[in-house]
């Protein structure tokens, strides 16, 4: 999503009860790691299920940039002929990665620690989000990088000549931060290690060891200790992507707030470090039940069936809780919304550094809609009444996030919700207007009659 061109106005109304089958992409965080992690090894890694949103896809021009043969074998099948760690070529063109802090941590991390050089930039979002929280560790393993102020894109890194291993705590909760770290240490001689106080998404871990590395995770009372081989022959992998919990949260919160509805959303991944909403809005009172529990491709997986749940309160989210569904903030606080009585958001300051600042951003649509919410610097709160009036045009802000949970707004509000720019939905979610079309919601492009 370059953010170029002229914005889409895109306009939720009141609809009767969704009903059916929700059939969402794959998982944005295994998409991207698996294109770079494919590009590490040498030899083919097939992939099934490929998100082809807009950051996947500028993650996989990256690769191509590098020196990996990408090839789109059509309907979600990928395959990567890799180049082996430390063999990235150096790219003869700015690597634009578009919207995506996951594509452009992870792809600064995994070319760190090869001698290279390397220019990034981005969309108007992306190129106003910290660089620094990747840049500092990578400076460990002795990259460079030479950016804007505040250590913001573009930015040029010049790879480790003579990589060290390194080890590094990590100072905010981020698992992009510990994946580009990871992916460094990859091509440095010896023995990484890396350390979080809170638990973030494990994707890159549970990846790293599939594609034969040798990992140890250590859960201690400081937290979890991760201790990685540098210069592993990493094997080429056959990986079916689960679907996306991130994006599964729109057809189920949509479902929870809109009288009468019973969808369905199948194979949806439940990693423990991901499948923090599901919890909270159960936590609720949420009619959302797990059918089908299985395990895909090392992830734990099952269909998800959400129903509608007039009779839902407000809760205090755990702080401890944050991490494992920080994306799903702003349609939890939708969902809040519509329950009755205080939802509470403790220790997310993170949220105001992703794509948008998430809580500026819902805030300030939420009660353009008529909700009551208050904000500080690390949490917010939203006074649910079990009804919204709605009838509001609210900012996306070149985010994803924000744009479709302002149309699950409306698709339960009094009167219409129009967000100003809907393009940004598809560097996550390319089907989200059919796909909620398809289960009766009532979206259209432009603003209301
Ligand atoms: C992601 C990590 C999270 C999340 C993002 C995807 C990943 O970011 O918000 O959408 O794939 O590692 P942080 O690591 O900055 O919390």
């Amino acid at each position: 999503m370059s953010g170029h061109g002229t914005p889409i106005p895109m306009t939720s109304r009141r609809c009767g009860p969704l009903a059916g089958t929700a059939q969402v992409p794959g998982d944005k965080s295994i998409s991207h790691r698996s294109l770079i992690l494919g590009a590490m090894c040498v030899g083919t890694t097939r992939i099934t299920g490929l998100l082809e949103g807009d950051d996947v896809l500028d993650t996989a021009r990256a690769m191509r940039a590098f020196g990996a043969r990408v090839t789109d074998h059509g309907d979600g099948a990928w395959s990567v002929e890799g180049v082996g760690v430390g063999g990235f070529a150096e790219p003869d063109r700015v690597i634009d990665c578009g919207n995506s802090g996951t594509g452009v941590r992870l792809i600064m991390g995994a070319m760190a620690t090869a001698p290279i050089t390397a220019t990034f930039t981005g969309d108007a979002s992306l190129n106003a989000r910290p660089m620094g929280r990747v840049t500092d560790p990578l400076a460990l393993f002795g990259a460079r990088a030479t950016g804007r102020a505040g250590g913001r894109l573009p930015l040029t890194i010049e790879g480790a000549r003579d990589p060290l291993p390194v080890q590094y705590t990590v100072p905010v909760p981020s698992a992009q931060v510990k994946s580009a770290v990871l992916l460094a240490a990859l091509g440095a001689p010896g023995e990484t290690i890396v350390i979080e106080r809170e638990p973030t998404r494990d994707h890159t871990e549970r990846m790293l060891a599939g594609f034969g590395a040798e990992i140890e995770v250590e859960d201690t009372d400081e937290g979890r200790i991760i201790t990685l081989q540098g210069q592993p022959e990493l094997q080429p992998q056959d990986i079916a992507v689960p679907r996306d919990p991130s994006s599964a949260a729109f057809p189920v919160c949509a479902a929870l707030i809109v009288p009468g509805s019973d969808v369905l959303v199948p194979g949806i991944g439940l990693n423990p470090t991901r499948a923090g909403l599901f919890t909270t809005l159960r936590e609720m009172g949420a009619d959302l039940t797990y059918e089908n529990e299985r395990e895909e491709g090392g992830e734990p997986v099952a269909d998800l069936r959400a129903r509608h749940s007039p009779d839902m309160t407000g809760i205090r989210v755990p702080p401890e809780r944050a991490a494992s569904m920080i994306d799903e903030y702003p349609v939890l606080s939708v969902v809040a919304a519509f329950a009755r009585g205080t939802t509470d958001m403790p220790g997310v300051k993170e949220l105001r550094v992703k794509e948008s600042d998430r809580i500026d951003a819902m805030a300030q649509g939420l009660r353009a809609c008529g909700v009551a919410v208050e904000d500080g610097p690390d949490w917010w709160r939203v006074e649910g009444t079990g009804a919204v009036p709605g009838g509001a045009t609210v900012e996306s802000r070149l985010d994803h996030r924000i744009a479709m949970a302002f149309m699950v707004l409306g698709m339960a509000s009094e009167t219409p919700v129009t967000v100003d720019d809907g393009r940004p939905i598809t560097t996550s979610f390319p089907i989200f207007e059919t796909l909620m079309g398809d289960l009766g919601a009532q979206l259209e492009r432009g603003a209301p009659a």
